[in-house]
């Protein structure tokens, strides 16, 4: 608790503008965000207000057309393509809507495949560490399912177990609660919740559910690629 604020994303002035001349579509305006270790920022909007958009720039999978980029203060803006790679491999964790879990893999497999040796503390090998990611997540019973086994909570948790796993600073959750059911989409955000407090991670969960607002320590409303903040 007694740890100064670290800075996980800045987003400055960040404008994207998909395609050009008359079929283009200005997806976000002027985005101006910053999200701290230990806070999770809730982004809300209707569907096509940009959401997806501001998670994908912030994930370093793609550029804005105008503004600055900084994660974990390193300034991404003009970096070339393999070290936002390494960027992205290095300090984002991705939780999707659809969980992206690999279908021929275990649940500890999906989880030991993004430990790399070096983020392991050298000792522990990757499907240790991998067991203790799920147990901590209540998974220890799964660990050897495949995800066609599993429910849709199980896979999302898998998933951010996965995120965390990797030991990034900054998770980036894109319709987290969507496939679940509100008691699993509740305990989908409270562990994220619980998490970038206890790990000093920032996360970034977007939803249209107003349920979430209870596990955000700050809301921003999106409408037409346009943020505003929210009480
Ligand atoms: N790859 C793309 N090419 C062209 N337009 C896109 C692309 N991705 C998103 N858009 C457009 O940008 C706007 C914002 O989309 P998106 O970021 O997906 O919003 P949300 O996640 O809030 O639904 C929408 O008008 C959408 O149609
Ligand atoms: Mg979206």
């Amino acid at each position: 608790m007694s740890e100064p604020q670290r800075s996980i994303l800045k987003l400055e002035g960040v404008s994207k503008t998909y395609g050009s001349g008359e079929l283009s579509v200005t997806a976000l305006e002027n985005v101006t965000l910053s999200v701290n270790g230990g806070e999770i920022v809730a982004i809300m909007g209707p569907s096509g207000s940009g959401k997806t958009t501001l998670l994908t720039i912030a994930g370093a999978l793609l550029r804005p057309t105008v503004g600055s980029v900084e994660v974990c203060g390193i300034d991404i803006t003009k970096m070339g393509e393999s070290k936002l790679a390494a960027i992205r491999r290095d300090k984002v964790g991705f939780v999707y809507q659809s969980f992206n879990l690999l279908a021929a893999l275990t649940a500890v497999e999906n989880v030991s495949l993004v430990i790399h040796k070096r983020a392991s503390n050298g000792r522990t090998p990757p499907t240790d560490r991998a067991l203790e990611w799920l147990d901590t997540l209540g998974l220890s019973h799964r660990a050897n399912s495949l995800p066609k086994k599993m429910s849709d909570g199980e896979k999302q948790r898998v998933a951010i177990a996965r995120a965390l796993a990797k030991d990034a600073d900054l998770i980036l959750a894109d319709e987290p609660t969507a496939n679940l059911d509100s008691k699993r989409g509740h305990e989908v955000m409270q562990l994220l919740h619980q998490k970038a407090i206890e790990l000093n991670k920032g996360v970034i969960v977007v939803s249209h559910d107003a349920r979430i607002r209870q596990f955000a320590s700050r809301i921003l409303w999106l409408e037409d690629g346009t943020i505003r903040e929210h009480e």
